[in-house]
């Protein structure tokens, strides 16, 4: 087991009208005024805004509002947040939504409590420990953004090329989130499937690694894999499921807030090369992953095939075939693709509806290298361009 920190301090409220209490958190946390800030129409259509409004005003505290955060969020409305807050001089920013409301609001709350340029942040050339307050309610479970340290942006304001970038850093925990299962009852199924595959995979992500007898970790990994597995099937075939919706929403915050990776390095190469598919074609994130991961799988399988074998049996009740390691891992895999399959997943880029040029094939591979800071993505095997280059293909 390696050496680790961690610390999650992101207060959680979890459950019914939670929503309600979001002034009297961002009181207890020295907020004056906020910055309300969320995506589309459902936040305003649901009622859920009206709420949020009453609970501030109540709480004495003032706010203003600013809409239009879209998937994959972009650094151009994040910078119009920005010169918002200063002119209305606000000190919290709540978020409402999933990652990308969530995003959006911790690169918002870096701009204001930060002199520098934010394409010079999420590019890597300056660091900071430095943020302004941020609250968030969930309405989607997936990402985990409500309690990971991480903002992922699109970075749109440098010419026509979108770059996907993240900044990571414990500073930008939010100092709350507030996850009332009810409030994700309203998620299209497609908006179900995608974030319930990327919880998996935030998991996957930290299971599938070169350091040994971590069982502990294991085994909550093993435990979440399974409950996700069974609750986004059931999400699906019962949208109002109070049990379903509220084990995803808490799996999807553990299962990025680092519980599971305790004691081991991290793979990630998924997500980096997700990242350049979703600057590129704007897909939703969780359904990159998928088209990807079982291409990753076969290409990297001989590294460990016995950690295969074990994801195989344990997480997909695959009969173990103690001779055959590699048989047996290859079976987890194809299982994993009748999963994806049955909640409407792609397992390949040509099912997720891009069919990327050679040439936009090499830019993705080396920009997910390069995203990385160094000549490869991923642990669990080093991959170079010229192996993201084949999985792709
Ligand atoms: O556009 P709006 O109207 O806001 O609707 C959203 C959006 O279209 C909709 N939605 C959310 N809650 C809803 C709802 N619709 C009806 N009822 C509700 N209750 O769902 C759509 C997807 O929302 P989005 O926030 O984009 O999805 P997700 O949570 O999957 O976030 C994806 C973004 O997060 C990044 C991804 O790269 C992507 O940019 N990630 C962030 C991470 C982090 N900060 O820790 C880690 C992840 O690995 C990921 O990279
Ligand atoms: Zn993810």
């Amino acid at each position: 087991m390696v050496n680790f920190e961690y610390l999650v301090p992101t207060k959680i409220l979890f459950g019914k009208g939670t929503e309600n209490e979001a002034g009297r958190l961002i009181k207890e946390f020295g907020g004056h005024k906020a910055l309300i800030h969320w995506g589309g129409d459902y936040v305003r259509t649901t009622g859920l805004l009206d709420r949020v409004h009453k609970g501030l005003k109540d709480a004495g505290i003032t706010y203003v509002d600013l809409d239009g955060v879209v998937p994959n969020p972009r650094l151009s409305l994040v910078k119009k947040g920005v010169e918002l807050c200063k002119q209305e001089d606000v000190d919290f920013i709540l978020a409402i939504g999933g990652g990308s409301a969530i995003d959006s609001s911790k690169a918002i709350a870096y701009g204001l409590a930060n002199d520098f340029d934010l394409e010079d942040l999420f590019l890597g050339k300056v660091s900071t420990d430095k943020i302004a307050k941020i609250g968030a309610i969930s309405t989607l479970a997936g990402t985990g953004s409500e309690t990971s340290n991480s903002a992922v942006i699109d970075i749109d304001t440098m010419g026509p090329k979108t770059l996907k970038r993240s900044y990571n850093h414990e500073c930008a925990r939010p100092l709350f989130a507030i996850m009332n299962p009810e409030l994700t009852y309203s998620l299209p199924a497609y908006q179900t499937a995608a974030p319930g595959a990327d919880i998996m995979m935030h998991t996957m992500e930290r299971y599938f690694t070169t350091e040994r007898d971590v069982e502990l970790t294991d085994e909550i990994a093993e435990g979440l894999l399974r409950t996700v597995k069974t609750m986004v099937p059931e999400a699906l075939a019962h949208p109002t499921s109070y049990t379903a919706r509220a084990n995803l929403l808490l799996a999807g915050a553990k299962s990025h807030d680092g519980l599971t990776g305790l004691g081991r390095v991290g793979d990630f190469a998924c997500h980096a090369i997700e990242h350049e598919i979703g600057a590129m074609f704007d897909v939703a994130h969780g359904a990159g992953l998928t088209a990807i991961w079982s291409s990753w799988a076969k290409y990297v399988i001989h590294v460990d095939p016995e950690r295969f074998a074990q994801f195989a049996v344990n997480v997909w009740g695959v009969q173990n075939d103690f001779h055959d390691p590699m048989a047996t891992g290859l079976r987890g895999i194809e299982a994993w693709d009748q999963w994806c399959h049955s909640i409407g997943m792609p397992t390949n880029l040509h099912e997720l509806g891009v069919n990327p040029t050679d040439e936009q094939i090499q830019e993705m591979a080396e920009g997910a290298v390069e995203a990385r800071g160094g000549d490869h993505a991923g642990n669990f095997m080093k991959l170079h361009v010229e192996d993201i280059v084949n999985i792709l293909k």
